[in-house]
């Protein structure tokens, strides 16, 4: 590609290519495609990482354009690390030599394993819920748990920041979608009165999620589900972010507030500390449960999660379960917190409570793509977010941790990461200098 455009790689973002107008249904995504290149090619485009290893603490990763490295890794969503857990890697192998790799349909057919359902059990006993049903991604389950239940007459009520899932199934399945204010009660209550006011003959449902991942934070629980009871609406928390990993039995921020068996529907994800990909909704009521398994439309005609896979999310339940899942937590705790405190001491502005999230804001999306750029030299593997996906002018680097991280990696991590930061913001105070000096603004001398 010719063009190279500093510029053009430090403004824009991907809401200006969702809108998408003309006849020609292929031919009009290239212009996303130029900018995203441009930016590859000044190495300002970080996504799509993979890892060539393992992703353990230190591994192997390579980004679309450079040659891989190897570095300190915050980048993987492994909570308590049981993806590389030799238990966890002993049951999946006898589980395919016994079962083979696919279940072979959806649980609406003959999908159920003996795996699944065990699944379903132990999920249900972990939740003090009556009823579990799989779905084949977290994704999936937030989608179709919504677009399951609620009609084109009902109204949701969200939380402003909730997950692409629940957005997307909320507008799939209703016009009626309120954001509310992030964790505001007052806001929640608002709508609540507002749509009651007019409207007692449909449903509401209120969704929220029990830590939210940009900014690592959590809701009132008890007080949310109390004003579901007042206003006749339904309470749904997506927990991907918490259970297994947070609270000292694992139950997470549910558990925590002393609200296990209490939420009206409870949703998750296997995908950040059960070591799968897989998703649940756990509710109370059995017809909501069957209702689901056949109108929940991204379970009923999707197949279900593969042997391995429901065997290895039950086997990772066990060792969460376990004194030696408790440790686990403990130390990924422990190394959460000395990451949070090694960063403040470099002045660096995080975001939350502690969790095996850390969100440490850079602010303007330039100057974070400009860190994003220095971090495979410097050896360290993490995730730049940015707008839309996070405020404007508010771009972050979500770090997760895991318990195999060790002390060492997060002194090299820090000191790494706050020198990156660093030299990308008076980088950027130089190009916006030349810039305003009306002077021709280069692409980085080290780019070909
Ligand atoms: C809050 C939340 N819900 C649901 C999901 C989807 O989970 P999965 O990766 O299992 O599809 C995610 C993952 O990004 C998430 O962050």
């Amino acid at each position: 590609m010719a063009y190279q455009s500093l510029e053009a790689a430090l403004t824009g973002s991907m809401r200006d290519f969702r809108e998408l107008k003309g006849p020609d249904l292929l031919g009009r995504v290239e212009d996303f495609y130029r900018w995203q290149e441009n930016r590859r090619q000044l190495g300002l485009w970080s996504y799509s990482k993979s890892t060539e290893e393992a992703p353990l603490g230190v591994c192997a990763a390579k980004d679309e354009t450079g040659p891989g490295y190897r570095g300190v890794n915050f980048a993987s969503q492994d909570y308590l690390g049981l993806s590389s857990d030799p238990e966890i890697k002993e049951t999946a192998k006898a589980v395919i030599d016994e079962y083979g790799v696919h279940s072979a349909g959806s649980s609406a057919l003959a999908g159920n394993t003996k795996y699944s359902l065990k699944l379903e059990e132990t999920i249900s006993e972990f939740l003090k819920a009556r009823h579990t049903i799989l779905y084949p991604t977290g994704w999936a389950a937030g989608y179709g748990v919504i677009k399951g239940l609620v009609r084109p007459d009902d109204h949701v009520v969200m939380d402003g920041l909730s997950h692409a899932c629940l957005q997307e199934g909320a507008l799939s399945a209703t016009p009626n979608v309120h954001l509310h204010g992030h964790l505001n009660l007052g806001s929640v209550r608002r709508h609540l009165q507002r749509i009651r006011g007019r409207n007692t003959e449909n449903a509401i449902l209120v969704v929220t999620e029990s830590l939210f991942s940009m900014d690592s934070d959590t809701p009132d629980l008890a007080a949310l589900q109390e004003l579901c009871r007042e206003f006749n609406a339904t309470l749904l928390v997506d927990v991907a972010h918490d259970l297994g990993c947070i609270g000292a039995d694992g139950r997470g921020f549910i558990g925590k507030q002393n609200m296990l068996g209490k939420i009206d529907i409870v949703m998750g994800s296997f995908s950040k500390t059960f070591a799968s990909n897989g998703g649940f909704v756990a509710c109370n009521s059995p017809a909501v449960r069957q209702y689901l398994k056949f109108y929940g439309c991204s379970a009923t005609f999707s197949n279900t999660l593969s042997p391995v896979q429901a065997a290895t999310v039950a086997k990772a339940f066990d060792i969460v379960r376990s004194e030696r899942g408790r440790g686990l937590r403990e130390q990924m705790m422990e190394r959460a917190m000395l990451l949070r405190e090694m960063l403040e001491m470099e002045g660096l502005h995080l975001l939350g409570i502690p969790s095996a999230i850390v969100p440490v804001v850079v602010g303007e999306e330039a100057v974070a793509r400009m860190v994003s750029r220095r971090l495979p030299r410097l050896g360290l593997v993490a995730n730049m977010v940015e707008f839309p996906a996070v405020a404007k002018g508010n771009a972050r680097f979500r770090l997760q941790v895991m318990p195999g991280h060790t002390r060492q990696n997060i002194a090299d991590f820090v000191e790494g990461f706050s020198a990156a930061v660093a030299a990308a913001q008076s980088e950027y105070q130089d190009y916006l200098a030349a810039k305003t000096a009306g002077k021709r603004v280069r692409p980085f001398a080290d780019v070909a």
